[in-house]
């Protein structure tokens, strides 16, 4: 009868907050179902950073619209980036939408539930009973203050605002009391994190907090901003013990004219620099990033940039998207979207079929070598999990070795993934 279902897209911040709502919504005592057909309660949790992830939604309102002309007790509610200030548009054009509240604006929520609820019992336990997944998202940061000039997240999710160190710690312990072992630290731009705050805290303090909590294994954290990493913080990762040797630096473009057009803040020297300062102080480092081809007016030669960037660097990772105009945004203002979608899509291959060749000779180097891995899941009858670098391994065993760190001989890698054999 109170059946609840989640539907989310978009990045870590939104699988977190999706986590939070099904806590909350636990506590007024709906149930979680994963059958869409059966919910009585969807909730929406929506991106908006690219055309493509807004489509989505529009297609998902759209069937939620059908569902409820047939099931109309059905409770639509819709949150994420999508949710821009004008909630008085959007209740105009989804008159089917229940409740609409901003990104973490749990408190709205928590109305509408209050309201809604006085039927079903509440869990006076709240929900801290339930056993968590082996791995959470913590947000510490929210909102950003860059305005990249293509970039809608600033206007969807306001400016910085850090959440205090004891609150956080407060938290992760909470998580490890629920099983988790490994926590990534989530914001749009980590390392501004504390500034806000009365006593300025530094990521680096937190981190230093974090890794002294005694169940928890693994910290990770992203994204970094490359003109605002610290050499301070660099040798944090170094030399604390739980903070894994994996780091999220989004690039985006490797000529410096398009990367003033973003409004990025740093040139690609620069970048190449902070690489450079990382690897010398984490020598094992595992390192990703975001790239954008086809900005407006980006040649042919500029995007050979990136691709020469890519091939000096060698990332473990590369996420590689289209632009995409976005409204509101001042390069949807200035320039015109001038490269065709073809040669856009041209580029994005290219930069997939270099990172492809990359990434299979890095794991390939793993061949052989020992591995310890967080387990996480067991998929198709293999156990699967991390390294401190972010590579997932495949194994098999009798045993349950769900959150266990267990140590793995690699005997077959590719470029996505590494298969091996347990030895502890
Ligand atoms: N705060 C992070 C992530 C922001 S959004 C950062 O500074 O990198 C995640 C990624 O989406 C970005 O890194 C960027 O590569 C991509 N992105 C953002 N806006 C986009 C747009 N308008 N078109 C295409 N890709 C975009
Ligand atoms: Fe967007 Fe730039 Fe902020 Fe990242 S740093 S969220 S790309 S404005
Ligand atoms: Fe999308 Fe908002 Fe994240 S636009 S990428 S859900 S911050």
């Amino acid at each position: 009868m109170h059946d609840y279902y989640i539907w989310t897209i978009g990045c870590q911040m939104n699988k977190a907050e999706s986590q939070k709502i099904a806590d909350y919504l636990e506590h007024f005592g709906y149930q979680a179902t994963d059958s869409l057909q059966k919910a009585n309660l969807v909730v929406v949790n929506t991106c908006v950073v690219r055309q493509s992830a807004e489509t989505k939604v529009l297609g998902m309102l759209g069937y939620l619209k059908g569902m409820k002309s047939q099931k109309p007790s059905l409770s639509v509610l819709v949150t994420g980036c999508y949710v821009d200030s004008n909630i008085k548009q959007l209740k105009k054009s989804f008159p089917h939408v229940d409740l609409f509240f901003g990104p973490s604006e749990y408190s709205e929520l928590l109305n509408w539930a209050d309201n809604q609820t006085t039927a079903i019992p509440k869990n006076t336990q709240g929900s801290t009973g339930q056993i968590l997944n082996v791995v959470a998202f913590v947000p510490i940061i929210q909102g950003c203050n860059n305005f990249c000039s293509y970039c809608i997240v600033p206007y969807r999710r306001g400016r910085e605002k850090s959440r205090p160190v004891d609150e956080i710690v407060c938290e992760v312990t909470g998580l490890t009391k629920r099983g988790v072992k490994e926590v990534t630290l989530l914001g749009q731009n980590v390392n501004s994190y504390g500034k806000d705050l009365p006593d300025q805290p530094s990521l680096s303090d937190l981190l230093t907090e974090l890794n002294s909590i005694g169940e928890l294994s693994r910290i990770r954290f992203l994204t970094n901003h490359p003109k605002d990493m610290s050499q301070q913080l660099i040798q944090t990762v170094a030399s604390l013990a739980k903070v894994c040797h994996h780091i999220n630096l989004p690039l985006q473009a490797g000529n410096n004219d398009i990367l003033k057009a973003m409004g990025r803040g740093y040139t690609a020297e620069q970048y190449r620099q902070l690489i450079y300062n990382i690897r010398t102080y984490i020598p094992d480092v595992a390192l990703s990033t975001d790239i954008i081809v086809g900005f407006p007016d980006e040649s042919h030669e500029q995007f050979k940039q990136t691709l020469t960037m890519l091939d000096n660097i060698r990332f473990d990772t590369v996420h590689v998207a289209t632009y995409s105009p976005r409204f509101g945004t001042a390069a949807s203002r200035q320039y015109k979207d001038n490269t065709p979608p073809g040669v856009k899509k041209e580029r994005l291959n290219q930069v997939e079929r270099m990172q492809a060749g990359i990434a299979a000779d890095i794991n390939s180097a793993y061949k052989g070598k020992s591995m310890e891995v967080l387990v996480e899941g067991k998929k198709d009858g293999k156990w699967y999990g991390r390294t401190h670098s972010n590579k997932l391994v495949f194994f098999e065993s009798d045993d349950d070795c769900l959150g266990r760190l267990l140590d793995v001989t690699i005997l077959k890698t590719s470029p996505w993934s590494l298969q091996g054999r347990r030895t502890s």
